[in-house]
C-alpha cells in the first residue's frame, strides 16, 4: 500500500488546525508529538493548563482536546490524507489522549463538504452577543444532530418548559461559580490582561449580561461590575442544543469533543453562530439534574447555544512550534526558529 510522508508544510497544516479548535477557558490543554518513521502524531494533554476547581476530573479538557483531534482529521481528509484515530491507545499513560496514523492516501478526492470544514476550522469563534436573526431551520438542525450521531454523540434541542429547566441550572451553576472565591478566581485568570500568554479569553471575545436575566452567559469577570460590559436583550426564544453520551467514561468525553467541532464547523457552514454554556456541567448535582430521561439514559456533556447574529471576536493560540514535538533531526514547521 502507497504512503506518505508527512513534510514540514503538512505538519504545519495541520497542527494549525487542531489548535484552532475551542477550548474551556481557551486552555489550550494540549500538546503534540511527532513519530516520524510512521507519520504518527501523539496528543497529549497538558496538565498545567487545566482547570482544577472547575475541571477537576478533566472532563472539560478531554472535550477540548477532541475538538483539536477532530479538526486535525477534517484538515487531514481535505489535504488527501486518510487518518485513522485511536483513542487513548495506552491504559499506562492516561494523558496520552489519541495518536492520529497519517501515512495512508485518501482512496478518494475530499468532497466539496470536507472542504467547507476545513475553511470552517478558522472561521469558527465563540459568539457571546445576543442572536437577532430568525430560528434555526429544522432541516439545520437535523444535519447537525446527525453529525454528531456520526461520532456516536447525542444532540437534542429540548424546547419549553425543559428547555427553561436547562437554562435556570445553567443559571445557578452560574450563580454559585461566581459566588465560590475560588471557581470565580480561577475563571477571572483566565480572562487576558495586556502582554499576556496566546491563552486564555481577551476582553474583545466577551460578551454583555441578559438584561431580562433569562440566557445565563458565563460572567468570566465574576461579578465585578466595573469590568462589565452594559447588559443587553438576548434572543427570547433560544436555540439550545444539548450534547450528550451514553456514557461518562474519558473516551466518551474526547469522543463529546470530536461530535461538538463537527457540529460547530457544519453550523459555520450554515452561517450558524455558537456559543457554549459549560456552567451546570462544572456543579455534580446540577450536571445530574441536566439529564431528561426521555433522552434515555445518558450524561449531558454542553449546552451549545446557536442562532444568527455577529460573529464572535478571534482569540489568540499558542504558535504550532510551541505545541509541537518533533524531536532532534526531524521536520521543523514552516515559520520554527
Ligand atoms: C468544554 C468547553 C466548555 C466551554 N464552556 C464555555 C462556557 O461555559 N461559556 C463560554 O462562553 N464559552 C465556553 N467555551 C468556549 C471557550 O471559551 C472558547 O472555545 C475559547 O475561549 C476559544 O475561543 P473560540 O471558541 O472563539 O475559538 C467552552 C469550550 C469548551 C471546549
Amino acid at each position: 500500500m502507497p504512503t506518505m510522508a508527512l513534510d514540514a508544510a503538512a505538519l504545519e497544516k495541520l497542527v494549525s488546525a487542531a489548535v484552532a479548535a475551542p477550548s474551556i477557558h481557551n486552555s489550550q490543554p494540549w500538546r503534540f508529538r511527532l513519530r516520524p518513521e510512521t507519520s504518527t502524531l501523539e496528543v497529549h494533554a497538558v496538565r498545567e493548563r487545566a482547570l482544577p476547581s472547575a475541571d477537576p476530573e478533566g472532563r472539560a479538557l478531554h472535550i477540548s482536546v477532541g475538538a483539536a483531534v477532530r479538526n486535525l482529521c477534517t484538515a487531514a481528509s481535505y489535504l488527501g490524507r486518510d487518518p485513522e484515530v485511536r483513542l487513548l491507545p495506552d491504559p499506562g499513560e492516561p494523558d496520552l489522549l489519541a495518536v492520529i496514523e497519517l501515512d495512508r492516501p485518501s482512496p478518494v478526492a475530499a468532497s466539496a463538504r470536507t472542504a467547507e470544514l476545513f475553511a470552517a476550522i478558522w472561521r469558527r469563534h465563540s459568539a457571546r452577543t445576543p442572536f437577532t436573526g430568525p430560528p434555526v431551520p429544522p432541516a439545520v438542525l437535523d444535519e447537525l444532530a446527525e453529525a454528531a450521531r456520526a461520532q456516536d454523540v447525542q444532540l437534542h434541542f429540548p424546547a419549553g418548559e425543559e428547555r427553561d429547566r436547562l437554562l435556570h441550572l445553567t443559571a445557578e451553576a452560574e450563580r454559585r461559580s461566581t459566588t465560590d472565591p475560588e471557581r470565580s478566581a480561577e475563571s477571572r485568570s483566565w480572562i487576558q490582561g495586556p502582554g499576556a500568554p496566546p491563552y486564555g479569553i481577551p476582553a474583545t471575545a466577551l460578551g454583555p449580561q441578559d438584561s431580562a436575566g433569562r440566557m445565563p452567559m458565563r460572567d468570566y469577570s465574576a461579578i465585578h461590575p466595573a469590568e462589565h460590559l452594559p447588559a443587553a436583550a438576548f434572543e427570547t426564544e433560544p436555540c439550545i442544543a444539548v450534547l450528550a453520551t451514553a456514557y461518562d467514561r474519558p473516551v466518551d468525553w474526547l469522543r463529546a469533543g470530536t461530535a461538538l467541532e463537527d457540529v460547530l464547523l457544519l453550523a459555520t457552514v450554515h452561517r450558524i453562530r455558537a456559543s457554549l454554556l459549560d456552567q451546570a456541567m462544572e456543579w455534580p448535582y446540577l450536571r445530574w439534574e441536566a439529564r431528561d430521561p426521555r433522552q434515555g439514559p445518558g450524561f449531558v456533556q454542553l449546552l451549545i447555544r446557536l442562532g444568527y447574529g455577529a460573529e464572535g471576536a478571534a482569540t489568540p493560540r499558542l504558535s504550532v512550534a510551541d505545541v509541537l514535538d518533533t524531536g532532534p533531526d526531524r521536520p521543523r514547521p514552516a515559520g520554527a526558529s
